[in-house]
């Protein structure tokens, strides 16, 4: 393993980009060289506290820099462009959900980076979260028996009252609605537990306070071999202080529910090889966190980080989670969403 610290720059210093700014410069073998972003005053109180370089684009950025990795977390819209320059520089990239807007420059970038042998993933932080980690290890052991049905639930206070429809949030076209902003971590976990739906039917898509995006997304998830499951959304609910991902899973078995905080599993049968009796038992985040050092957000966020750090420095020994392809296979269900919600709107014309 190289020793030398890993030269990392960040595109976006919003809300993401600040955030993982802070935990990846906490990584001992990384340093944060330089910023992009277009405002003036985030990248002047950076220069300022924080002495990094600043840049008002990331182009500059790009060219002037000795980089090995970049953190994209612009609006989503511009991801597509800002990953084909970074993969020019040869540079690994961790960007944020939901990566690109269509699955056909999320396979393009997917195939631009693996082929390049760069580093390439999204930040779908779930699958970094312990309880959902341990819940997908339990049903790929069969505790459950033959899954059946499941149902994927995320809920958030993001959208609680009318919008002024400027931001990049109140419009598709800049990535913004429940679906590629918040669905997306559901659909996730969906294909990260049980692969990607062979079929999308039933979707409902419901306006709260939002007038050109969608607020409530309801759809169900079809598989060949006959697994049924269900996907619910709204980030306009006031009774969560914070987004919450939930998780139901039914199989011969048993049944299990699992959210950020914990699994419970609810057996027919004892299964002496995973510790649990006959009936409920639960498992806390607290039995089965794995520590970090240094804490922002959640565990989870990282963890995600780290283990971007990892696969830059330890490639053949750590397999690669939440690649490219992967983001691409949940842009492959958001648009079988979308069609699915369009042919229903004919439907009941
Ligand atoms: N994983 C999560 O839990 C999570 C949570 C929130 C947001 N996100 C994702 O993170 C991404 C960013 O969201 P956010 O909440 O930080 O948004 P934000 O609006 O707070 O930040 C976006 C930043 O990008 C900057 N920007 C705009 N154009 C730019 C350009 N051309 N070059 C460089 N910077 C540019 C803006 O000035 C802003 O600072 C989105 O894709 C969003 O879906 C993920």
């Amino acid at each position: 393993m190289n020793d030398t610290p890993l030269k990392v720059g960040i595109i976006g210093a919003g809300r993401m980009g600040i955030t993982h700014h802070a935990i990846i410069n906490s990584h001992p073998a990384v340093e944060v060289v330089a910023v992009a972003d277009p405002s003036s005053v985030m990248n002047s109180m950076l220069e300022k506290y924080v002495k990094v370089r600043t840049y008002k684009d990331h182009g500059a950025m790009l060219e002037r820099e000795t980089l090995d990795a970049v953190l994209v977390c612009t609006p989503p819209a511009l991801n597509h462009d800002i990953l084909r320059s970074v993969h020019a520089r040869h540079l690994h990239a961790f960007v944020e959900k939901p990566f690109a807007l269509q699955s056909a420059h999320g396979a393009e970038l997917a195939a631009l980076f693996d082929a390049a042998g760069l580093v390439n993933q999204v930040g779908y932080v779930n699958r970094f979260n312990d309880a959902f980690a341990r819940a997908k290890q339990l049903v790929d052991a069969g505790l459950l028996g033959d899954v059946l049905r499941f149902r994927s639930e995320m809920y958030s206070r993001t959208i609680i009252r009318e919008q002024d429809e400027t931001g990049w949030r109140a419009s598709h076209a800049q990535g913004g609605g429940a679906i590629f902003e918040m669905a997306s971590h559901s659909i996730d976990l969906i294909n990260y537990l049980f692969g990607r739906p062979d079929r999308v039917a039933g979707t409902w898509l419901s306006n709260v306070f939002s007038k050109n995006v969608e607020d409530i997304v309801s759809s169900t998830m079809l598989y060949k071999d006959g697994r049924a499951g269900q996907l619910y959304v709204n980030w306009s609910d006031e009774s969560y202080r914070k987004p919450t991902n939930k998780l139901e899973v039914f199989g011969k078995r048993g049944r299990l529910l699992v959210d950020q905080h914990g699994i419970k599993v609810h057996l027919t049968e004892p299964s002496p090889a995973h510790g649990f009796k006959a009936g409920w038992n639960q498992l806390n985040i607290t039995d089965v966190f794995q520590p970090v050092p240094f804490y922002v957000r959640g565990m989870e966020f990282t963890s995600q980080l780290y283990h971007f750090v990892d696969c830059i420095r330890q490639r053949d020994t750590v397999a690669q989670r939440c690649s490219f392809a992967d983001g691409t296979d949940t842009l492959r269900v958001i648009e079988q969403i979308f069609a699915d919600f369009e042919a229903n709107q004919k439907g009941v014309r």
